[in-house]
């Protein structure tokens, strides 16, 4: 039974590709062409929060982001929140939802807040309406939300399996390795970019799969490197690592360049630090460290604590000269998460006045 009139707050966070989802097999129910796989990130250092409060006095679902009351008629955000209705159909109520999510990151920027928002979404929801659903069933409903939210789902290193069913029930999120199986593993984030991508994910994805010829080998090349990806973290071995993930992130840079019209996520600086993530793994001898980049100018460079340093150390002077904003440095993280302490709920007294009375 769900529970009305109490607050329920979790937490999330973002994931990296490390093996990239681009296209769509089929565009409503959020099906991909290949199989990914991604690192969640840590609560600690990027996180969404989410609270839910189901009422039978709200005549709709309300939802605040960074405190502000977010437009629901809103084409993007429509389609997003068909989630609340599948969530609703799982656990058979039909209660009215108010929702209050702050990501403490930037929103909107290629650094994944669609894909942390949605899974704590999914995780908050399914506590507040009793739904009882697994990791792998939440995984399906995010999925149709936002396809990389799936991976959100679990913390370590997640696979979003394809499928091949035409319903979508075998496509979903799996743990492939605990956070705990090599802690050591270390994601700079790299900010070179804050501004909203001029090409949404979702656009840009499909424009890709539509009207580009080099598309049609994809499906078959991540699914190759998935695999090998897979072997080489299960070895722990960085170099083999690093080198999978690198030319996972330019196979998919260069389709995006190569689509009519052209997609360019990447910038200077970007460019700039692809230079010196190589220089650095040829002046120590071997890779030590490998860039990956989602649909945005912001790097991910992964590399070990071993070697950290030496990656840090590189990182200062693009801080130095301003070319790059900030850097976050995440472990492997868990999955979301409920806060119980009533101090980390997000919705307020004069939301709950405003919309419940
Ligand atoms: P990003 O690179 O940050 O994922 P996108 O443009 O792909 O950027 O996605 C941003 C969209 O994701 C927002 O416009 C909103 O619809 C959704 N979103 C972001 N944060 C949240 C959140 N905390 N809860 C629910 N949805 C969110
Ligand atoms: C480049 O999951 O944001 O980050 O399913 O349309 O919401 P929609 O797209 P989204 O795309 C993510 C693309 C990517 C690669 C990845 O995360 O696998």
């Amino acid at each position: 039974m769900p529970i009305l009139d109490r607050i329920f707050t979790a937490q999330g966070s973002p994931n990296i590709a490390f093996v990239k989802y681009w296209g769509k097999r089929d565009e409503r129910l959020i099906l991909p062409y290949n199989s990914s796989i991604s690192m969640t990130l840590d609560h600690a250092v990027l996180r969404t929060v989410t609270s839910v409060m189901l009422s039978e006095a709200l005549d709709e679902d309300v939802f605040y982001l960074g405190g502000k009351p977010q437009d629901l008629g809103d084409r993007e955000l429509k389609e997003r929140m068909q989630i609340l209705e599948i969530l609703r159909k799982a656990a058979g109520s039909d209660a009215r939802m108010l929702i209050a999510s702050h990501n403490h990151f930037p929103t909107a920027s290629g650094m994944a807040s669609s894909a942390s928002g949605i899974a704590t979404l999914v995780y908050a929801a399914n506590a507040a309406l009793q739904a009882g659903l697994n990791a792998e069933s939440m995984s399906i409903i995010a999925r149709q939300g936002s396809g990389s939210a799936c991976r959100s789902m679990l913390g370590g290193i997640v696979m979003w399996r394809k499928g091949t069913r035409a319903d979508g029930s075998d496509s979903y999120a799996q743990q492939l390795f605990a956070e705990d199986y090599w802690p050591e593993v270390v994601d700079n984030i790299v900010v070179v970019s804050q501004s909203k991508k001029k090409v949404s994910s979702r656009a840009g994805m499909k424009q890709t799969a539509d009207t580009n010829p080099l598309f049609r080998s994809r499906p078959e090349s991540a699914e190759a490197r998935a695999r090998n990806l897979i072997e080489a973290y299960k070895n722990r071995d960085m170099g083999k690592l690093a080198q999978i993930i690198m030319a996972e992130s330019n196979e998919m840079h260069a389709l995006m360049l190569s689509t009519v019209p052209s997609i360019r996520y990447l910038n200077t600086a970007s460019y700039a630090l692809m230079d010196a993530v190589e220089q650095l793994n040829m002046s120590v001898g071997e890779t030590i460290c490998g860039y990956t980049f989602d649909a945005g100018p912001n790097a991910n460079i992964i590399t070990t604590q071993e070697h950290q340093p030496k990656v840090s150390k590189m990182l200062k002077e693009f801080l130095e000269d301003g070319s790059v904003q900030y850097v976050k440095t995440s472990k492997v993280g868990s999955g979301p998460k409920m806060l119980d302490d009533p101090h980390a709920a997000l919705i307020t007294k004069d939301m709950v006045k405003e919309h419940i009375g």
